[in-house]
């Protein structure tokens, strides 16, 4: 079993879309093993995403995960870290795929509605990160 780390992102909580998503997870076989709702401030939303420290768009990022209250969840299942990704669908709502949670939900690449780890060592950090 292994385990990965979801966050429903600001746009996503403020249109009430938490139960939504969680049902998306709980469907494709991914159990919540551990769920906060939570505000971060920029510093913390700029240790987490620091990995993406020397990008154009982190400045924004770290303003815009620290806009508003989000879901962080930790996910279990048979390979989560890539089945999440394959739910959530690709960074850019536009070249999501149909039912992915991006294509469903995601208003820009930005305000994409979900943030999900990359790999185990990222899944591990990261759920450390909130709980
Ligand atoms: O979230 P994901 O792993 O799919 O993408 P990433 O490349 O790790 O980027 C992290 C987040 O930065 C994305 O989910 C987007 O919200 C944001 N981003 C952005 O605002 N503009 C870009 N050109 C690329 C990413
Ligand atoms: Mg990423």
């Amino acid at each position: 079993m292994e385990q990965t780390l979801s966050i429903i992102k600001p746009d996503a909580v403020e249109r009430g879309l938490v139960e939504e998503i969680k049902n998306i997870f709980i469907k494709n076989n991914l159990k919540i093993v551990n769920e906060k709702k939570l505000h971060i401030n920029k510093d913390e939303a700029a240790e987490f995403y620091k990995v993406h420290q020397s990008k154009p768009f982190y400045e924004q990022l770290c303003n815009y995960l620290s806009s508003g209250p989000i879901f962080v969840m930790v996910l279990e299942g048979e390979n989560a870290i890539l089945e999440n990704r394959k739910i959530m669908g690709a960074t850019n709502p536009k070249d999501a795929i149909e039912g992915t949670i991006r294509k469903l939900y995601g208003i820009s690449i930005d305000k994409n509605s979900v943030h999900g780890s990359d790999s185990v060592e990222n899944a591990k950090k990261e759920i450390k990160f909130f709980f």
